[in-house]
């Protein structure tokens, strides 16, 4: 049952801590912190390629995992949602690997990609949260993310364990293909091990959060921008408002604002900011200030040094823990479901079973 809560949505939210935690002590050594993945049919050393491959916040996640395995495990990424792929007659490379990324391991069109990187000689790896799924059988070796049941239609838990999973693959690959020196790669699996208690942290913010949520309400639109891997961030985070708000919202790489979008801005327009503190965080700072400069709302999440060197400004502001920039996604993911949720509740809609969605979709 939902227990406390009001809605399975906001429990899932909550539980984030501890199956984060239950997934990682299936990956790392408690105590050596080392991670250790279960003997898997890919040699990550010689893979010249991995494609990926997913629906929806499954596709999210991988979307951040693909920035993850170029840039920490040098291991060049194709992703693309299954819909596409499955009918794109993808040339796929020969020795290659494919993933394929699925909360209810039933999802008709994932699996047809699946199947279809099967036949072009792909080994077949998934991730899921149902390990009797048919995505699961039909893979070669499967990762499960240890979420338990998933009851509300929009993915919350799911996609932090998709990410939690995905992050100690990219640490896996990077040590078979020597990409990381020791202490970097030391580093990089204690910031994982203390997701769960910063995750605990970052709920902490959740009356903050629901009294953003009526300026949020109000809009019609609603934009979300980040860089690098906060910029599927930004599309997980439009995803869960459109969907269970129903106010209309975009995802978008905040270098693209000059290109188009930022013709939206105006002072009804709500422009959610997530930018942790790391490499790009003053490019980010410089779209915050073009935001402001046209009237636009800026919610920004960061941390306390990207608090401090943004000043004031932007309209509300959530401060997050200061961690390493590789595993800010597990963090930055959270307040933008509960922001999306306590819209959805201001709005009277139907948080747990949103108007025309399912929660596993076994039909095109
Ligand atoms: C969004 C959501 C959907 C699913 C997508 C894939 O909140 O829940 O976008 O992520 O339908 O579903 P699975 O992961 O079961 O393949």
């Amino acid at each position: 049952g939902k227990g406390q809560y009001r809605h399975f949505m906001l429990k899932e939210i909550y539980e984030q801590p501890a199956v984060i935690g239950d997934t990682l002590r299936t990956f790392v050594n408690p105590q050596s912190r080392a991670i250790a993945l279960p003997e898997l049919p890919v040699d990550f050393a010689t893979l010249p390629r991995l494609t990926i491959s997913a629906c929806g916040t499954a596709f999210y996640a991988g979307l951040v995992a693909k920035y993850w395995l170029e840039s920490v495990a040098r291991l060049p990424v194709e992703i693309d949602v299954a819909s596409e792929f499955r009918y794109r007659e993808a040339p796929l490379p020969e020795g290659g690997a494919a993933l394929f990324i699925s909360q209810s391991g039933e999802t008709i069109d994932t699996l047809a990609a699946l199947r279809y990187a099967k036949e072009q000689g792909q080994t077949i790896l998934s991730i899921v949260n149902q390990p009797e799924s048919v995505i699961a059988r039909e893979s070669d070796a499967v990762l499960p993310t240890l979420a338990g049941p998933e009851i509300g239609v929009a993915s919350t838990k799911a996609f932090t364990t998709q990410l939690t999973v995905l992050a100690c693959l990219t640490l896996a690959a990077a040590r078979a293909r020597g990409a990381l020196d020791e202490k970097r790669a030391a580093a990089l699996s204690a910031a994982l091990t203390e997701v769960p208690a910063h995750a605990a942290e970052v709920l902490n913010h959740d009356e903050a959060i629901e009294a953003m949520a009526h300026g949020i309400a109000e809009a019609r639109d609603v934009l979300y921008l980040g860089r690098g891997p906060m910029f599927p961030i930004a599309l997980e985070g439009a995803l869960k408002l459109k969907e269970i708000s129903y106010i209309h919202a975009e995802g978008y790489a905040a270098g693209e604002m000059k290109h188009g979008p930022i013709a939206l801005i105006d002072e009804g327009v709500p422009v959610i900011v997530c930018a942790p503190s790391g490499p790009l965080f003053d490019k980010s700072a410089a779209n915050v200030q073009e935001v402001m400069a046209r009237g636009g709302s800026v919610l920004l999440l960061t941390d306390a040094g990207g608090r401090r060197r943004i000043g004031k400004g932007p309209k509300w502001t959530i401060e997050l823990p200061a961690v390493d920039p590789f595993v800010a996604p597990l963090l930055y993911a959270i307040p933008v479901q509960l922001l999306a949720y306590h819209t959805a509740v201001l709005k009277g809609t139907d948080v747990d079973q949103p108007r025309n969605l399912a929660k596993s979709v076994t039909v095109e």
